[in-house]
């Protein structure tokens, strides 16, 4: 076996992997060598995964944000930005008419808006899960413990919050006033309360080094998530790394196959964001480890008001476009698209 090989198998047969291996792969550049991983996290990923491609409908409803991150557009400091808030009844139309093109996992998304009532958004989560049969993911930040649970009860199945960066004192320089630990507390509460937990980072944050993407891998791995979503970072002009380097897409489609080798069978989706640098990347994403794709179903007229970063994909397409297309991009790689609600294969929900 070559000696990239033997790498490798060490990485996927390691209870936790050792950071220098990781680093070692992190830093391959030759092409024989990339293919190495790619096939290697590809089959990895059908054995644990199968070749479905699951969809997530994410539909963002507000872009107002009471934080300040130095990598993101909604930042609250970004005045240039018109912000909204999408009301129930045409929050609860975009879910329907999601349903209504096959899809059974919703993802509502918001920046960390201090004016989202808790029991609003239960109502709405209790409205969506007794009209229809879907999984309800959210992601809307950190919040107390008694909303995670009020959210839960009412019927959420899933929560995303990523660590964006497990190395302590690189999340600090970029995230004023917010706390690690209060990060991690979270994430402990949501796995608590049941939900199935989703992490993720940023790749080519400015001052990122190699061996902190091994750390976020080794993070990833101790914390079994059941989901990671892994994205180049990009650079926003209101922002505080306005005119900072792009993440480089190389590094990211390695992190993800390496992701995928480590962590095995967790849901790994081809970003947005790896569809929204000089081209669309997300093919290469789905063949080197991820098995995800969400389709964008925010209402037309407040998607390009959503901007995390710019360029996003799918902005200008009509909504229910990402269908077709994903469909396609499932085909031309010989996969099909999965319309179940997949939950975690991590199989702790089974009850
Ligand atoms: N570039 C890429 N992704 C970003 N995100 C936030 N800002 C950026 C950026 N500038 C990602 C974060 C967040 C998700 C909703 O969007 O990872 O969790
Ligand atoms: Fe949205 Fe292709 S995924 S149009």
């Amino acid at each position: 076996m070559s000696k990239l090989g033997k790498l490798l198998k060490r990485i996927y047969c390691a209870v936790l992997p050792k950071s220098e291996d990781l680093e070692e792969v992190l830093s391959l550049n030759a092409k024989a060598d990339l293919a190495k991983l790619f096939f290697f996290a590809d089959k990895t990923r059908e054995k644990f995964c199968g070749n479905g491609i699951v969809l997530r409908g994410i539909i963002e409803f507000s872009n107002f944000c009471q934080r300040d991150c130095f990598y993101c557009g909604l930042n609250k400091n970004n005045r240039k930005l018109q912000r909204y808030r999408i009301s129930k009844l045409k929050l609860f139309n975009a879910v329907k008419y999601l349903v209504s093109c096959g899809i059974q996992t919703v993802v509502l998304q918001s920046g960390e808006d201090l004016a989202l009532d808790a029991a609003w958004l239960g109502d709405l989560i209790k409205e969506i899960k007794s009209n229809f049969n879907i999984a309800v993911t959210l992601c809307v930040g950190e919040r107390k413990a008694r909303d995670y649970k009020i959210w839960r009860l009412a019927g959420a199945d899933r929560y995303l919050l990523k660590i964006e960066t497990s190395d302590e004192k690189l999340y600090s320089s970029m995230h004023p006033r917010m706390d690690f630990k209060n990060r991690l507390n979270c994430l402990r509460v949501l796995k608590e309360l049941g939900y199935q937990v989703g992490s993720g980072n940023l790749i080519g944050l400015p001052g990122q080094t190699l061996k902190n993407i091994a750390q976020d891998i080794i993070f990833f791995k101790r914390n079994d998530f059941d989901m990671i979503g892994i994205g180049p970072f990009i650079a926003h002009k209101h922002s505080q790394f306005a005119g900072k380097e792009n993440g480089d897409v190389g590094l990211v489609l390695k992190t993800i196959a390496l992701t995928r080798i480590v962590t095995k069978n967790a849901h790994l989706p081809a970003t947005t964001a790896l569809g929204s640098l000089d081209r669309d990347y997300r093919l290469e994403g789905l063949k080197c480890g991820a098995n995800v794709l969400m389709p964008n179903f925010t209402p037309q007229a407040y998607r390009k008001l959503y901007e995390i970063y710019p360029q996003k994909r799918c902005v200008n397409e009509p909504v229910g476009a990402c269908n077709f297309c994903m469909d396609k991009m499932a085909k031309k790689i010989g996969r099909f698209i999965d319309y179940s609600k997949a939950d975690s294969f991590k199989g702790r929900f089974l009850i």
